[in-house]
């Protein structure tokens, strides 16, 4: 019987606790100060040496991921496969638990998870300056999920500076349906039109209450420059932010470019709490209750089939 090896590598999402965002550059992206913070969500992504290179996925939402080349997990594994001359044939299967298209960063999750996975099944060792590198040309956000935590992401999100994190928990109001991030950003393009937008700053009140691990600190001065775009695409997010205050939320926001809508509340209790009346507003889909920071990519193990 042959012998076939496999890795998996898991995954987080990400909120951003602080999104500020910078007018349009010549090259179409915008500079942020980016606040990403970690959080207890995870996708995993499992590869394994095939004839040639395939994408299967399970979840809740699976049939929304994409199974061709566009995945950005494909793309990992055909940059990585490049750089080293080597054959891309692998099979990728990702377990999806994060939503799909809803500013959480789960197709950059899977992006990095592949990445590492397939540097670890073919025992390539990249340094991991090499793969922050490779992360960087596969999006904006999947350098922060391969480091994980708390990072303050500048540029257009892929410098990463660790910055200190108390934990905090969450609440996730998944939407009907995903957001486009370049539609967002046109939004927040449009809507910004006629004004002068100043360079983008990460606020020193909001690092200090994400150190401090204060809740009602970090409510205070939560920030997310996309979110009247976020809200302009999709104005029925506006009936779940509320129905989230009703129950008792610290604070509401717009996770990065939406739909999904974050709920920072005090402890885990609460977040049940607001997790339950939430679905009961009928103002969203589904809930998930998450904490944060949490670990950036991290392989599981490696299994022998067929041995
Ligand atoms: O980097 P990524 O491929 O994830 O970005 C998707 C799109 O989001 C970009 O094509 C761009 O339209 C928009 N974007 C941006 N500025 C950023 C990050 C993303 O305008 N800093």
């Amino acid at each position: 019987m042959s012998r076939k090896k496999s890795v998996t590598v898991r995954v987080p999402a990400k909120v951003n606790v602080q999104l500020a965002v910078g007018a349009a550059r010549p090259d179409g992206f915008h500079d942020l100060a980016n606040v990403f913070l970690a959080v207890s969500l995870y996708d995993e992504v499992t590869v394994t040496a095939a004839e040639t290179l395939t994408v299967t996925c399970a979840g809740p939402d699976a049939d929304q991921v994409p199974l061709d080349r566009t995945n950005l997990a494909a793309r990992a594994a055909e940059i990585l496969a490049a750089r080293n001359g080597r054959s891309d044939a692998v099979h990728i299967h990702i377990a999806k638990n994060i939503p799909v298209a809803g500013g959480m960063a789960g197709g950059s999750a899977d992006g990095a998870g592949a990445l590492l996975a397939c540097d670890a099944l073919w025992g390539l060792d990249t340094p991991r300056a090499q793969l922050l590198e490779i992360c960087a040309e596969l999006g904006s956000d999947v350098p922060f999920s391969l480091v994980g935590g708390a990072a303050l992401g500048t540029g257009r999100g892929e410098f990463l500076t660790p910055v200190e994190a108390g934990t905090f928990h969450w609440v996730f109001a998944v939407a009907d349906g995903g957001l486009s991030t370049p539609a967002v950003f046109r939004e927040f393009d449009r809507l910004a039109e006629g004004r002068s937008i100043p360079a983008p700053e990460a606020s020193p009140a909001l690092l200090a209450a994400l150190a401090s691990g204060d809740p009602a600190s970090l409510a205070a001065t939560l920030a997310n420059d996309l979110q009247p775009a976020a809200l302009s695409l999709r104005p029925q997010l506006a009936a779940t932010l509320e129905a989230g205050t009703s129950a008792g939320a610290l604070a509401t926001l717009v996770s990065g470019s939406g739909p999904t809508t974050a709920f920072l509340v005090r402890d885990e209790e609460s977040a049940l709490k607001v997790a339950a009346a939430l679905e009961a507003s009928g103002t969203c889909r589904t809930t998930r209750t998450a904490s944060g920071p949490a670990p950036g990519a991290t392989v599981l193990g490696a299994t022998v089939l067929g041995a």
